[in-house]
Order: C-alpha cells, then structure tokens, then sequence
C-alpha cells in the first residue's frame, strides 16, 4: 500500500498524516479537505468532506490504495458505503454502524442487547413523557440528544427542575436541532473518564493508548462542554488489567452485538467511559472514529504499524500488532475568542520558529489569508503536543510551547492532565 487518503480537516487529520508520514517517509499521502498544518505532509484536494462524489471521483484518478475517514458525520451520512460501492478499501465504518454515535439511543440499545455496563436510561420523543420520567428520577441526571452535536449534546443536571429545562429546550424548543428531537435520559455516573480506542476488523481488536480528555472549557474542569480542550496519554489507572476488562467486558460484546444486527464495524470503535472506584468500565458513550484531541496524543506514541493496522482492518483481514514509543504525551488546545458558543475567526496566530523537538504543533481552526498569514478560521485552532520520558516531561513541553504560541483571544487551559498530575 503506498498512496492514502485522509478526509478531514481538522487537529486528529493533521495527526494523521503526521504520523502516517512519520513512519513511511516514501508514502504518497493525500488529504480533502486537509488545512495548512497538513499541507507540508501531503497533498491538500479542496473537496469537502460530505461531497462523496467528489472524493470518489479522486480516490479513482489518484489510484488510493487506503482512504482513512477522520470525522464522524461523513461516516454517520455514508462514506464509506459510498467508497466501498466502487471497490475501495475504507478505514472507517458504514453508516449502519457509524449508528453506534450517530444515535445515542441505538448505542443504549445494542449496549442493552449485549449486557455491556452503561447507566441505566430510557430515550423518548414525547415531550410530556420526558417530564414525566425525569419527575421520578434521582438527581443528578443527565439529558443527551441522541444524534450528532459535535461533543455539546450532553447535559449534567443537579437537579430535577434543570433536567426538565433542557429536556423542554430539546424536544419542546428544538435547542439542538434533529440531534435533539430524540432524548436520552440516563442516570449519573461516577468516577474517572478514559477514552478507549479500539481498532477493529470486526471481530478482533488492537488497543492504541488509552487516553483522558478534558471536556471543559476552563480550568479545574470548569465551565461549559466543549469538543475538547486538552488530552493526555497513556493514563496510569488505565493498566493491562482494566484494559482486558474493558476488551472483554465492552468492546468484543460490542462487535458480536453490531456484526449480529448486519452492521459489522471497520476503523476505531472509540469507548467513552466513566471508571467506577469499584474499577467498573461503564461506557458514557460510543464514538465510530479517533477522538479530537485524543488522537493528538496518542499517535506521537505509536512508533510503528500503524498503516498496517490500518489496512488491515479496512480490509477485514487478521490485524497487524503496532510497536510503542516509551513515555508520554500531552496535548493542549488553543482556542478561540468566543468558543464554544461563537468562536471569533480572523486573528492572525504567531507560532515561534524554534519550538523545541519534542513539540509538534496541529493545525485544526487555521487557515491562510489573502497575504498568506495563518489566521484562526474555527473554534479549536490548534493543538499543541509535547512528547516526554515521563508525563511531566511532557506536560511541561505541551504547557511551555502552548504560552509562546500567540493570537487574539486565545483561550486555553494550562492544567492539562491535572488528575495524572496528582496520582503521580
Ligand atoms: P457525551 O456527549 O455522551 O460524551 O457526554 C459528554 C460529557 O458529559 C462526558 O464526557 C461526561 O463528562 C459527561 N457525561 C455524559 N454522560 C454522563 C453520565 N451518565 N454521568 C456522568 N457524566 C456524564
Ligand atoms: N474528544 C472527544 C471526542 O473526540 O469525541
């Protein structure tokens, strides 16, 4: 396999094709949209991510061996049914199991089916019987929209009149649009989040690093959800043992339950979960791809493989092992005047020249102005990964090189991986 394609824009594509590039330098690599970060990697196509024709059309002329999806809504609208209608091998699930994020009360369901520890929930449409069961529910709780919300659609309530709030502002007001029209109700769970990622063929599967993002906006995880402000990798509570638990546990009966329903899942089944101080691995959520910014940590630690991994799993073949960088990474995301609610575009970014070697910067919101200047261009602008021996090493890398990088407005967190911090 010589010539890929990554489809996406974004900080976990420029991820991507850094890391693909990293470890065959000879690859001929691709990228549609891509921004300016991936442009020194590989070739940019100005095709977007939902013109499936489009990427059709280039993956035949380019001769793409490997087309890797990075974001989940092509997935979730069919890409990859679309790509391997015409014979291509994708990295990435068809829509039918793209389901398991796109639909919240789908996941519940196969999640019911196959036994795999979650809180307890009910889903409704109806407005009043909405209000009903949150009426009898135990505070917290917490309300989701069930399709796609780009990270936002997730709300802990305290209290009962706050449940019934949001759940009047989704199903009654429309706050979230169709993601919202269907609502997920489901108890508070405790503990510690850790991002799991799976790369699968279906039935077997091979674990990346496991990881911890830090949802919130501002520091001391306060402030409102966002996408994503900052990760770390690998997380110490997260031994071989919680991991076999984890395989075992959520993902294998997971993959029986979807390939039972015809939807057999290609690419990165990426398990959200809240880790019970009784060490129980509940899963918060499904995701049918990498996790932004996840990805940006975790990749500087694979050291070889991973395209074969890769391949062999959009082939549904018997899957490849991937040999490990030692030590740690940290990723902090700077983002922009206004995010999450309305991120302000246009400031003119200023990244230092001679950030040292262990720090890669990821483009995500950026792009170029009529002069050429990098300007923000999105809510998440950039993410900054500092590699280390130890995970102080690397936080100090990702916290140092984070401050030196300028533009107005600039919002990011200087805590990331606190929680690691303290147990260290
Ligand atoms: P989600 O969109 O389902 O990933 O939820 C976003 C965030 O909300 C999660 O990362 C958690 O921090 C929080 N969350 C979601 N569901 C629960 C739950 N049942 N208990 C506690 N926190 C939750
Ligand atoms: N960082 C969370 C996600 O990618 O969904």
């Amino acid at each position: 396999m010589r010539r890929i394609l990554v489809v996406g824009s974004g900080g976990r594509e420029h991820a991507l094709c850094w890391a693909l590039r990293r470890e065959q330098p000879t690859l001929e690599l691709w990228c549609a949209p891509g921004n300016p970060g991936t442009e020194s990697l590989a070739t940019n196509l100005p095709v977007s991510t939902n013109d499936f024709g489009g990427l059709a059309d280039q993956a035949r002329q380019l001769g793409i061996d490997l087309t890797i999806v990075g974001p989940e809504a092509p997935l979730a609208a069919g890409l990859a049914d679309h790509l391997r209608a015409q014979g291509r091998r994708v990295f990435g699930p068809l829509a039918a199991a793209a389901r398991i994020e796109a639909s919240k009360a789908f996941a519940k369901e196969v999640m019911r089916a196959a036994s795999v520890p979650t809180a307890a929930s009910a889903t409704f449409t109806d407005l009043d019987e909405a209000i009903k069961y949150v009426n009898h529910h135990p505070e917290p709780l917490v309300v989701k929209a069930s399709g796609l919300a780009a990270g936002k659609g997730a709300v802990v309530c305290a209290t009962r009149t706050d449940a019934a709030d949001t759940v009047r502002a989704m199903l009654g007001d429309g706050a979230f649009g169709e993601a919202g029209r269907t609502v997920v109700i489901e108890a508070f769970l405790e503990g510690e989040e850790l991002s799991v990622f799976a790369v699968t063929n279906g039935r077997e599967v091979r674990l990346l690093p496991a990881a911890q993002d830090h949802k919130r906006l501002l520091e001391g995880d306060a402030g409102p959800n966002t996408g994503g402000m900052g990760a770390y990798a690998p997380v110490s509570f997260a031994t071989p043992a919680l991991l076999d638990r984890v395989r075992r546990e959520v993902l294998e009966p997971t993959l029986v339950e979807l390939e039972r329903r015809g939807a057999p899942f290609r690419g990165v089944l990426y398990a959200g979960l809240m880790v019970h101080p009784d060490g129980t691995p509940n899963v918060v959520e499904f995701n049918c791809r990498l996790g932004d910014p996840e990805t940006q940590a975790v990749l500087p630690l694979v050291r070889s493989g991973l395209a074969e991994l890769f391949w062999r799993a959009a082939g549904g073949e018997p899957l490849s092992e991937i040999e490990l960088a030692p030590g740690a990474a940290v990723t902090t995301v700077l983002a922009a005047r206004g995010y999450p609610d309305r991120p302000e575009r246009g400031a003119v970014i200023d990244i230092p020249e001679d950030l040292p070697d262990n720090v890669e910067v990821f483009h995500a919101g950026t792009s170029r102005d009529d002069g050429g200047r990098l300007v923000v261009s999105g809510g998440r602008v950039l993410a900054v990964t500092g590699t280390g021996g130890t995970f102080s090493e690397a936080q100090a890398a990702s916290r140092a090189a984070a401050g030196r990088i300028v533009f107005s407005g600039r919002q990011h967190r200087g805590d990331i991986g606190w929680r690691e911090a303290a147990r260290a």
